[in-house]
């Protein structure tokens, strides 16, 4: 199974447990600082995190994803929107179509984030901005020690390890704009009770790694996550983002 077809079979779930993606979204945008009238385009828009908080502020949004079940759930909660399926990758826009670019938490899934932004860059008018999320550091993290020695030590029954962007990577994506920069967020969530967790975990992209671990394998370490998640005080989730964005040059010949 591909990633975006995990992400087309999880999206009546994603982002319902708790506002995790939404959080993030709102954000990205307080930092990017978006005005009415900006056109907007949402890349790998998922349920629409970033394209609602957009609409939110008076942006003319477009949103795009390759799953279509994600396309779906946010046509039927936002009546009216403009959402496509779109791979990333082959962007059906004319140049200059767009003021801002905005992805969230979708970049490190592509197969070739570089391509995608050089067509971000088509698409973007002279001046115009790309931003993009990816997981990133949080100051509580010593309190997830155990999450990632339990994810090391269950890659093996996996097969396949977990993983993020890092800051070169971010700088190769980026390195057609101006302007780079980067921040750091981070959320922290209430749950409503210590199984929520596993529910949160199941409906975005960890599924994947659930979902390749044989079914024993899989028992055991929800068993074992959720006893130490059981530990947590408060019950909270607390995660940490990377915020990168950059301008495309005003002279062409720049790029
Ligand atoms: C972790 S979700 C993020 C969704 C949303 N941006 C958010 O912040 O909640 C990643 C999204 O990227 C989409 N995606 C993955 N590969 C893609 C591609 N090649 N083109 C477009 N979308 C893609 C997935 O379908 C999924 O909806």
């Amino acid at each position: 199974m591909t990633i975006v077809d995990l992400f087309d079979r999880i999206a009546p779930d994603y982002d319902e447990v708790v506002p995790f993606f939404a959080d993030f979204g709102r954000q990205l945008l307080d930092w990017l600082g978006v005005v009415p009238g900006t056109r907007v385009l949402d890349l790998g828009c998922g349920r629409g995190a970033l394209a609602i908080e957009a609409l939110r502020r008076g942006a003319v949004v477009t949103a795009v994803d390759a799953a279509p079940g994600m396309v779906r759930e946010l046509a039927a909660h936002v009546p009216g929107i403009d959402a496509r399926v779109m791979d990333a990758h082959r962007l059906d826009f004319a140049d200059e179509s767009f003021d801002l670019v905005v992805s969230g938490f979708a970049v490190h899934l592509l197969a070739d984030p570089s391509s995608a932004a050089a067509e971000v860059r088509r698409v973007l008018v002279p001046g115009g901005r790309f931003a993009f999320s990816w997981p990133g550091a949080w100051s509580t993290e010593a309190r997830w020690a155990f999450l990632g020695e339990l994810n090391r030590e269950f890659a093996a029954y996996a097969g396949r390890e977990r993983r993020n962007g890092n800051d070169a990577e971010a700088e190769d994506i980026l390195a057609g704009f101006d302007d780079v920069a980067d921040a750091g967020a981070e959320v922290h969530l209430a749950l409503p009770a210590v199984d929520a967790y596993w529910d949160w975990e199941c409906s975005h992209g960890s599924r994947a790694f659930i979902d390749a671990l044989p079914p024993d394998r899989r028992a055991e370490y929800r068993a074992r996550l959720l006893a130490e998640v059981a530990r947590l005080e408060p019950l909270e989730i607390d995660r940490g983002a990377e915020f990168w964005r950059g301008t495309r040059p005003r002279s062409t010949q720049a790029v």
